[in-house]
């Protein structure tokens, strides 16, 4: 055997090993170069053939060859197999768990006392009242003179409000048009009645405003639900009757319920509306300061001057009203100890209550 067979031979097991050895197709590509490149060890060894004797060139060519074919064939394989190798890592790496949850979306919800409105809504509606809105600005005639509430009358005090500045002005002074935040939803009482013929049923959902030093109980926005009927032969027997059916649908059966005086321009007479303490049920706690009873709400027969306002005849029709602050009913019902948390957007404290989803 020439000297050049011997060496194709040790070529051939060489290249072998450098190829069992090559990691990825950059290193298979690197010995490829180095056997079959332009000065590559194999290019060269087949340069050798032309120097051979001419009896010993035809065995060797064949063996060059085939040393050849099969170097290339096991090039290709190598560089088949890391191929397929980095892609199966890849895979394993990137796998994706189809099966595997979701990240959870965050979903919203009404904010409870917004969720109480609603509950209010549906409570009146199977009384058969539609709901009818009134302007967060309004003016001074609606929100007190056609309540029965004069510029003079003491009651406005009750009732203190903001007001809207005249434009341009310095030092700020009320709009001349009387322009307000009014301080109730009172006055869509006034605008129900004009826009309305009698019988009428409506309550008068809305915000309301008041200038009050804000603490616990008490903020310089709030919520209020407010009631109206006008009707012949409506007496104070009906709006008893509707009140204490409303806090039976409102809080269960088992409330119990009375009436007290009160005062209100706009009714005559005026009451105030209890319902049991809805924390001890009546035995008396810090909650009801120990008397068992809680006020939800104030309401009256409308007041003769009141139902003229709406242009409506006294002698032929009468009617009832009542007003109550949802934001104080939200409070009581969660036990939330103060307003301000409600009003607080703060939702630690707003996930707590969801159900209005
Ligand atoms: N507007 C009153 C307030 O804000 C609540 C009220 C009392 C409304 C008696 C009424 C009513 O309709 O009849 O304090």
């Amino acid at each position: 055997m020439s000297d050049l067979t011997d060496r194709l031979q040790q070529l051939q097991t060489d290249a072998q090993a450098e190829l069992a050895a090559a990691g990825d197709a950059a290193a298979v590509e690197a010995v490829r170069s180095s056997l079959l490149g332009r000065s590559g060890r194999l290019t060269l060894l087949l340069h050798g053939l032309a120097e051979l004797d001419p009896a010993e060139r035809p065995e060797a060519g064949k063996l060059a060859n085939a040393v050849r074919q099969e170097l290339e064939a096991a090039l290709s394989q190598r560089l088949e197999a890391v191929r397929d190798a980095g892609g199966a890592e890849r895979l394993a790496s990137e796998a994706l768990d189809m099966s595997a949850p979701g990240h959870p979306v965050r979903v919203g919800h009404l904010h409870p006392t917004l969720t109480v409105e609603r509950e209010l809504r549906e409570i009146f509606h199977a009384f058969g009242f539609e709901v009818f809105e009134g302007p967060e600005i309004e003016t001074d005639e609606m929100n007190f003179e056609a309540l029965n509430i004069p510029p003079d009358h003491p009651a406005r005090d009750l009732w203190d409000t903001l007001y809207v500045a005249e434009p341009g002005v310095d030092p700020p002074e009320p709009a001349h048009d009387g322009t307000i935040l009014r301080t109730h939803t009172s006055p869509v009482q006034i605008r129900a009645m004009r826009a309305l013929a009698p019988p009428i049923r409506v309550i008068t959902p809305g915000r309301c405003f008041r200038y009050e030093a804000v603490d616990a109980s008490r903020n310089f926005e709030f919520f209020q639900v407010e009631g109206l009927v006008v009707d012949r032969d409506t007496s104070m027997a009906d709006l008893k009757g509707m009140l204490e059916e409303f806090a039976r649908a409102l809080y269960g059966e088992e409330t119990r319920t009375r009436f007290r005086p009160g005062y209100y321009p706009f009714t005559e007479p005026s009451v105030a509306f209890d319902v049991s303490c809805l924390v001890c049920g009546g035995i008396g706690c810090a909650a009801c300061r120990r008397s068992g009873w809680m006020t939800i709400l104030g309401a009256g027969m409308v007041h003769p001057s009141v139902l003229r306002a709406g242009g409506h005849d006294p002698d032929e029709f009468q009617g009832y009203a009542f007003g109550m602050g949802l934001d104080r009913i939200t409070l009581l019902r969660h036990a939330i100890p103060d307003l301000r948390l409600l009003m607080s957007a703060d939702l630690r404290v707003l996930e707590q209550f969801t159900a209005g989803r």
